[in-house]
């Protein structure tokens, strides 16, 4: 591909009420917390609209008992992905619909079946952002015991996958085409390919129960950002969420991502690379820092968390305390990023909630249509991020201000798609079909 074609990727991943943590104390905000299909439907709709890559769901599987009295704080309720993004793909033709599904509280072969009717229903446009984070309230919530550590997660992960993987590769993508009336045969004869796995977390035996995915496979994202999670997305995922606040950092995590690929037998295209971008656009620069600005005067300073530590009993205004933190536990690749940048820019507390737990680790784009559009080239460009998972800090108005405005400013810089090229969401991306290796000769 040459330098001058190569195409900018948009995902978008939207929480209900905004990702910063006002937005549904905005005026902006006009709706109930009640799940509302109409909603969700819209948003794919003006995402597809735009040519958007992704639709993205997250899903932080659970709640404490503790979330009964937290009464001042959103509780982002998704639909459960693959429920919502089936009814999301009957409203939609081309946008991939991405279901964030967690290793730790379901079984590959639910998962597999999911997966292949998502993929069939769409039309070929399902992904799955593999996670395995493991919350002690979830933990507490399935009633499992609490003892899986951070290796042993994306270990399970990887086993996860690869008899997922076994589960769709167990029938001939044509098994089913072709039935023979007059001969009485159904299905291909040898088409179908029992799985016999016995791995170290997860056994099973037999075949799927639905023909292969249309894709193949669906697209594997992933989102950690950990050295073990580096080598698991350089391994085999296809398309990372990653979070980076500079471009140097970004840079950093492309070049090191990229590089792994090759010991695996894989080239720099086979991954995509989409780090998270916090935008608000309005027409002018000071526009922009207005609305920012509103969102920021609500945040409640009443209540301060970071790293899931409490630390509502130090000084605001002050440094960030030592804290004890177990290396072993979730998102500490995230967690440590956060950190340093506390450290090196000598932030205090303060400083630290309203340019870092706002904009949830990701780079903030604010400014006028052309300063968002210059960042977004600019990573682009310099390698730091094949595309972006837009995180709108005001929910789905975020979402229109980019559609409206952003999008054509890179559409006539020629980075960004006018037209969806393929029919799947995988030739959407540019990425190969996978081969049943059952078939290949
Ligand atoms: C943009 C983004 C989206 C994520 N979405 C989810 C999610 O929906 N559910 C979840 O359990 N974890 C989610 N994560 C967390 C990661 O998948 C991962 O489990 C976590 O970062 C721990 O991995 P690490 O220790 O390798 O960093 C997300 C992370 C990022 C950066």
């Amino acid at each position: 591909m040459s330098k001058e074609k190569r195409q900018l990727i948009l995902n978008v991943f939207l929480l209900r009420y905004g990702h910063h943590p006002s937005g549904w104390l905005h005026p902006v905000w006009k709706e109930d917390g009640r799940p509302d299909l109409n909603w969700w439907v819209r948003a794919a709709q003006i995402a597809e609209a735009a040519k958007f890559h992704t639709f993205f769901v997250a899903d932080f599987i659970g709640r404490s008992s503790k979330a009964a009295e937290q009464v001042d704080t959103p509780n982002n309720f998704h639909f459960e992905p693959f429920t919502l993004l089936s009814a999301i793909a009957t409203q939609t033709k081309h946008i991939g619909l991405v279901a964030t599904v967690n290793t730790n509280f379901s079984e590959p072969y639910n998962l597999a079946r999911q997966f292949t009717s998502l993929d069939h229903l769409s039309g070929g446009r399902a992904g799955w952002n593999i996670v395995s984070s493991f919350n002690p309230h979830t933990v507490k919530n399935f009633g499992i015991s609490n003892t899986r550590g951070h290796e042993e997660r994306y270990e399970r992960a990887s086993e996860y996958v690869q008899l997922a993987k076994a589960l769709w590769d167990s029938w001939d993508d044509d098994a089913f085409d072709h039935p023979d009336r007059e001969a009485g045969v159904f299905y291909k004869p040898q088409s179908g390919h029992p799985v016999d796995y016995q791995g170290k977390f997860f056994q099973s035996q037999g075949l799927l129960d639905f023909p292969r995915p249309i894709q193949g496979y669906p697209v594997f994202v992933q989102a950690g950002n950990s050295e073990t999670g580096r080598e698991f997305a350089a391994r085999l995922a296809e398309m990372t969420y990653s979070s980076a606040t500079s471009l140097q950092v970004a840079k950093d995590y492309y070049a090191d991502v990229k590089r792994r690929l090759a010991k695996y037998g894989r080239d720099e295209d086979q991954l995509k690379i989409t780090p998270g971008l916090n935008v608000v656009v309005a027409d002018t620069d000071q526009e922009a820092q207005d609305k920012f600005g509103e969102l920021q005067a609500l945040v409640d300073f009443s209540k301060v968390e970071f790293g899931g530590f409490d630390l509502s009993g130090y000084d605001l205004d002050g440094p960030l305390p030592d804290l004890p933190y177990n290396p072993g536990e979730n998102g500490r690749g995230r967690f440590q990023q956060q950190l340093e940048l506390a450290r090196r820019e000598n932030l205090s507390i303060r400083q630290l909630v309203l340019k870092f737990q706002v904009a949830r680790g990701h780079v903030q784009a604010i400014g006028s249509v052309k300063t968002v559009a210059d960042l977004i080239e600019e990573w682009f460009v310099e390698k730091g991020a094949d595309g972006f998972n837009v995180v709108p800090p005001y929910s789905i108005k975020g979402l229109e201000d980019f559609t409206r405005l952003v999008v054509p400013e890179l559409q006539r810089r020629g980075i960004f798609r006018t037209e969806y090229e393929g029919n799947t969401f995988r030739e959407n991306l540019g990425l190969k079909r996978p081969i049943n290796p059952n078939t290949a000769v």
